[in-house]
């Protein structure tokens, strides 16, 4: 199928800058703003077209394993922490992000770019790389990133900008390679580089200065991306910890029972992997709650299923895939959310979505339940029907799809 990588991760590359804000502190749209600045010194610097686009995916991603690296760790809360023990966690996060990305359909085949994004010329990096043995890509990587995270890159005061500059500077042949720094100061004499980094702006701007390359993309690669995204996602809290890609197994049973073709199967499973992708900006304390939530906890809640919505309705190619996984609180009477949506706008495969991902949460333990049996789970959804919230025929094929499994 066609398939534009960048489209898809500038898209989703909100779900992932929000659980970075969690943990990193960074502010929104820092992946953007790192693919804008990365994308312009790399077209200052004449990589090839090709290069450029590969260029702004990895930026892109370029924090990608952050969420898995420091998956279940409290030491944001707790304060003060052995520094020896934040380094490994980094370290974890370039390998993690680089392994994520291994399989991603790129044009150029870039090697360990992600795993060197912390690398200083002059060896002071994570891994004491010098200058020759760190990829291009990743010093130009390695610079966006720096001065989007010590600077307010959304102040262009004269004051502001003499401040990057002069750090960019002082950091020329030391921290940054020449030829980086001085295509970044040339692009920072122009006030339009500046005003493309506002919020309103950073999405159309890397739209703007990418290429146009058109490329197709396997459906087996198509899965095993959107598997990457569903370990991210479940990697937010312990107590989803398997959600996401068990319901994606889940999923191909279900695609199996009726003999879908490999397009529409595979499209399934997508849209089990992703259709969480959302809760990456659920508060990682409301997630892990030991007791009901209030209400304006569940509204926060509800949010996710809307995020889902927005960054999948971005991406072109996912129509079908949308569909069904922005749907998957919807329900019959049209009390679920984020639409509200009712039995007859509701396909029969975002139907069955919804109501596995209720299954497969109650087969799951959460902070204020044990994971119940196939056979406890399927009363509660049983007694879905006459509320009418699922129709009696889909709840009747989950019973009978997973009846054999729990046996
Ligand atoms: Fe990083
Ligand atoms: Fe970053
Ligand atoms: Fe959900
Ligand atoms: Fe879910």
């Amino acid at each position: 199928m066609k398939f534009n990588l960048n489209s898809f991760l500038l898209a989703t590359s909100t779900a992932l800058d929000h659980a970075e804000e969690e943990i990193m502190h960074i502010t929104t749209h820092h992946s953007k703003r790192c693919a804008y600045i990365s994308l312009r010194i790399g077209i200052e610097l004449g990589l090839s077209e090709e290069e450029c686009f590969d260029l702004c995916s990895l930026a892109l991603m370029h924090d990608n394993g952050v969420t898995q690296a420091f998956y279940n760790q409290n030491w944001l809360e707790a304060g003060e922490k052995k520094s020896l023990e934040i380094m490994e966690k980094l370290v974890d996060h370039c390998k993690i992000g680089e392994k994520n990305v291994r399989n991603f359909p790129f044009l150029t085949s870039p090697k360990n770019v992600i795993l060197y994004h912390h690398e200083y010329l002059n060896g002071s990096g994570l891994y004491g790389l010098e200058e020759g043995d760190i990829p291009i890509m990743s010093q130009v990587i390695c610079f966006a990133d720096d001065i989007d995270m010590k600077f307010d890159l959304l102040d262009s005061s004269i004051t502001a900008l003499n401040g990057i500059n002069t750090y960019a500077k002082e950091n020329k042949g030391n921290l940054y390679h020449e030829e980086i720094v001085e295509a970044f100061l040339r692009l920072s004499s122009k006030i339009s580089f500046w005003r493309d980094l506002n919020d309103e702006n950073i999405l159309n701007s890397v739209e703007r200065y990418l290429p146009v390359i058109d490329s197709t993309i396997e459906l087996k690669d198509l899965l095993s991306i959107s598997s990457v995204f569903s370990n991210i996602i479940d990697s937010k809290s312990k107590f989803t910890a398997l959600h996401s890609n068990e319901l994606t197994s889940k999923a191909k049973m279900v695609t199996e029972y009726f003999g879908w073709d490999e397009r529409k199967s595979v499209f399934f499973q997508v849209a089990a992997n992703l259709h969480d992708i959302g809760k990456l900006s659920t508060p990682r304390s409301i997630l892990e709650k030991n007791g009901p939530l209030s209400k304006s906890e569940f509204e926060i809640v509800k949010e996710h299923a809307y995020l889902a919505h927005m960054i999948l309705k971005a991406i072109d190619g996912f129509e079908q895939i949308h569909e069904w996984a922005s749907a998957h609180h919807e329900r019959n009477d049209g009390s679920g959310y984020p639409f509200g949506m009712k039995e007859e706008e509701l396909s029969f495969e975002a139907k069955i979505l919804a109501c596995l991902d209720m299954y497969q949460a109650l087969v799951e333990t959460r902070p204020y339940r044990a994971a119940m049996s196939h056979e406890n789970a399927m009363i509660v959804i049983y007694e879905q029907v006459p509320r009418n919230l699922f129709e009696e025929a889909i709840v009747d094929l989950i019973a009978e799809i997973f009846a054999a499994e729990a046996a």
